[in-house]
């Protein structure tokens, strides 16, 4: 009897702790599903804004929903990463989101969560070689690629060009996904033009091998960029720097600071994430455009799948053929990524309050 007496007990101390995660809800309204289930969520790093901004959306908007959410940042660290991941298959999470650093080293992991009935949902960047991904919310990665090299052949004139134009490439890491797209996506529009010498790339290196930057250093953008200066660039000025991310942006911008380029001849600089110190630098001249991607709405998209797999219902779903991981064919809800520069910048992301201005003056 008395045992039973605690198990009643228990249970109701049970319930007002998970009504309570549930009211705990940013919203503070009633819960709509969720039922403080937990969800783990793996990020890789943040060493740059639009994780932090990521990891802050998604915790923000399960916690709405009532799920408790374990959200841990790996530093870039492959190894830091799989552990963190072990750990929240051990805690025995109802789902599984991961955002990898190197998704080859999460193979087994994920092959752990399959086997425990863990549901795992990929985020922005595709879990490679593994069966064991439910969905994947992302952009349209080719098409970051697309833009930033339309923006290039439309700023830089290209198509009719009077005379060649240099050009350098600085491109994302190779054990990411998406930074095989992103170069595949700019080259459909760029290759041509290097093919007729529109577009003249003094260093010889244009292919990803050569260009890409493990783990999206700005650092390894900056070197990368003197040494370009230094060796190619003394008697002819640089024109382009095709660059996939925000962070190389910064990179080259001090390179390029160092070497004495200055407002008359400042490069085309393009990036990617729309970090508020892009647009600062883009309000000053000091880079010319950026990919807005808008990871409120992406954290809104995959937070639907998480709901979806753990409420067993279907979540909304845009693509069922482009992203196949080696193993399978994984659907997935892509985002449309959007080119930003001084002249759209204001609509894009202060009129529509994804950024205060404030934050933007007061980048750093
Ligand atoms: C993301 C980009 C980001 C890059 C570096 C990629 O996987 O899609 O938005 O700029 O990682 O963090």
């Amino acid at each position: 009897m008395k045992k039973r007496i605690l198990s009643v007990a228990l249970a109701a101390v049970l319930a007002l702790s998970l009504t309570l995660a549930g009211c705990g809800s940013s919203d503070g309204g009633e819960k709509q599903g969720g039922n403080g289930k937990l969800v783990g969520v793996a990020m890789p790093t943040q060493s740059s804004e639009r994780w932090i901004k990521d990891g802050r959306n998604m915790k923000a908007q399960l916690e709405a929903l009532g799920y408790e959410v374990f959200l841990q940042y790996a530093e870039d660290d492959v190894q830091v990463q799989l552990a963190q991941i072990e750990t929240m298959i051990a805690k025995k999470v109802d789902c599984l989101v991961v955002a990898s650093v190197d998704s080859s080293a999460l193979i087994n992991a994920l092959q752990t969560a399959k086997e425990e009935g863990v549901p795992v949902i990929s985020y922005d960047r595709l879990l490679m070689n593994t069966d064991a991904v439910s969905y994947y919310a992302s952009f349209d990665n080719e098409g970051v690629g697309r833009k930033i090299g339309e923006y290039i052949e439309e700023k830089a004139g290209l198509a009719d060009a009077a005379e060649p134009q240099t050009i350098e490439f600085f491109m994302g890491s190779p054990d990411d996904n998406n930074a095989v797209l992103l170069y595949k996506g700019v080259m459909s529009v760029l290759q041509k033009y290097l093919d007729d010498g529109t577009l003249v790339c003094k260093s010889g290196r244009t292919s990803f091998e050569d260009t890409c930057i493990l783990r999206w250093s700005q650092e390894v953008a900056l070197q990368n960029c003197e040494n370009y200066l230094s060796g190619f660039y003394a008697d002819e000025k640089l024109d382009i720097c095709c660059s996939a991310f925000d962070g190389f942006a910064y990179g080259i911008k001090a390179a390029l600071e160092a070497a004495g380029y200055t407002e008359e001849d400042w490069p085309i600089i393009t990036g990617q994430d729309a970090e508020v110190m892009a647009v600062k630098n883009i309000i000053d001249g000091k880079q010319t455009a950026t990919i807005f991607k808008n990871t409120e709405l992406l954290a809104e998209k995959c937070t639907g799948m998480v709901d979806a797999v753990i409420e067993g219902s279907e979540p909304e779903i845009n693509d069922t053929e482009t992203y196949d991981n080696g193993k399978m064919v994984v659907p997935s809800y892509l985002c449309e990524p959007l080119s930003l520069d001084k002249d759209n910048y204001r609509e894009l992301v202060i009129d529509s309050g994804y950024y205060k201005e404030e934050e933007i003056q007061n980048a750093k």
